[in-house]
């Protein structure tokens, strides 16, 4: 999983050493640059005009410190006369190099040893240090940056999230409701009063950014989804309701047959997922289900084998038994989802896989199941979906969400989550509610809160 949880709970100069959190932190600013590029393309421009103002055409000699993977100093290495990235992490300056054509890098703390760094610089940079970097590390740092500069010179650098933001709503809900500590913000003024302290003048601030890359999603996400709304009220679907509801499992499990696989159909009942005739040769198809009648409803030869059981109970006779493991619409009726799948995993070969599709415990059918009362759900799935109750299973709807999912993969050697936007077809009774609903879906959509889908298909291998 990526480092950006990780980093903020372990020591900021250390935590960055090792490939695992070097290539996490390139894949953050990958993914950043990707769904919020203009946030870089605002730094680099600022930082851009800031140099062409303040040193116009004369002799550069530049330090960026804490370089890391080489972001900014890959920027400016062509606009200044020798340039040079300083950082604790050799596996950072491993990714940096290959970014730089005449940078030289040095791998230290300047904090242990400030001989590491040899000269003075005119220019020095330090991006994405100083909001996560604790007080003493902090304070160390700039006593020895001051040092490195030379009379005149300039240090530039941001702070990622200012207390006094609409951003700082977010880390405050993050902090003190969620727990996550990590998040840190700093104000203008903290860091106006700590720069004093160590002998710089503050000559320049710019503010960038008002929103996060979540809220530039959310606030560009209203258009479409209100087009959305407008076409399902004249009667038109997006387009991701054209194929038959349960596509994208079934393209993953067929995708996934193969001649002679064992395979164990989780919660199968009378419907076994691959009807007999579509499978390879010499598949052995065992049905696992909590109740024996439904098994028993099947067609005819439809399994090899048959085990009554819970998902919950782990059946030591199945363990390494699998190539293939499926199971459509069955998993959210399972509690606790997490023992569940775990013995899923472990009834698995290693490199055997799993297909799995599961509604959402936020989905509306998932939290109207959750929240209505029996008797009044018995008499809308009769009216209003004109659906039997008796096929209608009690669900638990436990962990059923994108993060938990994660979560429960962790131990796998690979693992997608397909979130499955697709929940409106309990509304075809009324336009203007399933128009509704549907602006909301696409708004969830759009702005990526994958614990909220409908759906997910889960396709893992251990
Ligand atoms: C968030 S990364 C920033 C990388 C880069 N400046 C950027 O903006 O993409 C923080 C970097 O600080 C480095 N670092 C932390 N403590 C340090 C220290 N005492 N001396 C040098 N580098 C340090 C880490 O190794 C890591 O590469």
């Amino acid at each position: 999983m990526p480092g950006r949880q990780r980093r903020g709970r372990i020591d900021y100069r250390s935590g960055w050493r090792g490939h695992e959190a070097a290539s996490a932190y390139e894949e953050d600013l990958r993914r950043e640059e990707s769904e919020a590029g203009w946030l870089g393309e605002t730094e680099r421009r600022l930082l851009a005009d800031v140099v062409d103002r303040r040193f116009d055409g004369r002799e550069i000699r530049y330090l960026d410190f804490a370089c890391g993977t080489g972001r900014i100093i890959a920027f400016l290495e062509e606009r200044v006369s020798s340039a040079t990235g300083i950082d604790a992490s050799p596996e950072m300056l491993e990714l940096a190099r290959a970014k730089l054509t005449k940078a030289k890098l040095i791998c230290g703390d300047v904090t242990v040893d400030s001989s590491v760094l040899p000269g003075r610089y005119d220019l020095v940079t330090a991006f994405r240090f100083f909001l996560n970097a604790g007080e003493t590390l902090r304070s160390e740092v700039l006593r020895v940056l001051h040092g490195a500069l030379a009379d005149d010179g300039i240090f530039v650098f941001n702070l990622h999230s200012n207390s006094w933001s609409l951003r700082s709503l977010s880390v405050l809900f993050r902090r003190h409701v969620l727990g996550q500590t990590w998040w840190n913000q700093r104000s203008f003024l903290q860091v106006r009063r700590e720069l004093r302290d160590h002998g710089f003048q503050v000559i320049e601030l710019h503010g960038y950014n008002f929103l996060t890359g979540k809220g530039v999603r959310e606030v560009g996400a209203l258009r479409p989804a209100a087009r959305v709304g407008w076409d399902a009220l004249r009667g038109r679907l997006p387009d991701r309701y054209g194929p038959d509801w349960g596509d994208e499992f079934s393209r993953r499990a067929h995708r996934a047959l193969a001649p002679g696989l064992s395979i164990l159909d989780v919660g199968s009942g009378r419907l076994p997922t691959v009807s007999v005739g579509r499978r390879p040769a010499g598949c052995r198809y065992v049905g696992l289900d909590i109740s024996r009648a439904e098994l028993q409803r099947a067609p005819g030869g439809s399994y090899d084998a048959l085990v009554v059981a819970d998902v919950i109970e782990p059946l030591s006779a199945l363990v390494e038994g699998f190539d293939l493991v499926l199971s459509f619409q069955v998993l959210e009726h399972v509690k606790p989802l997490d023992q569940a799948m775990e013995n899923l995993r472990v009834y698995l070969r290693p490199g055997g896989r799993l297909v799995a599709q599961l509604s959402g415990t936020f989905s509306l059918f998932g939290l109207a199941n959750q929240l209505i009362p029996q008797p009044a759900a018995t008499w809308l799935l009769r009216r209003l979906l004109r659906r039997d109750p008796e096929t209608v299973f009690p669900a638990h709807y436990h962990h059923c969400w994108y993060s938990a999912l994660e979560r429960m993969l962790e131990p796998w050697t690979a693992a997608e989550i397909v979130p499955y936007w697709m929940g409106a077809g309990y509304l075809g009774f009324s336009r203007p509610l399933q128009a509704g609903y549907l602006v909301y879906e696409e708004w969830v959509r759009l702005a990526d809160y994958r614990n909220l889908a409908a759906y997910y298909v889960v396709d893992a291998m251990r």
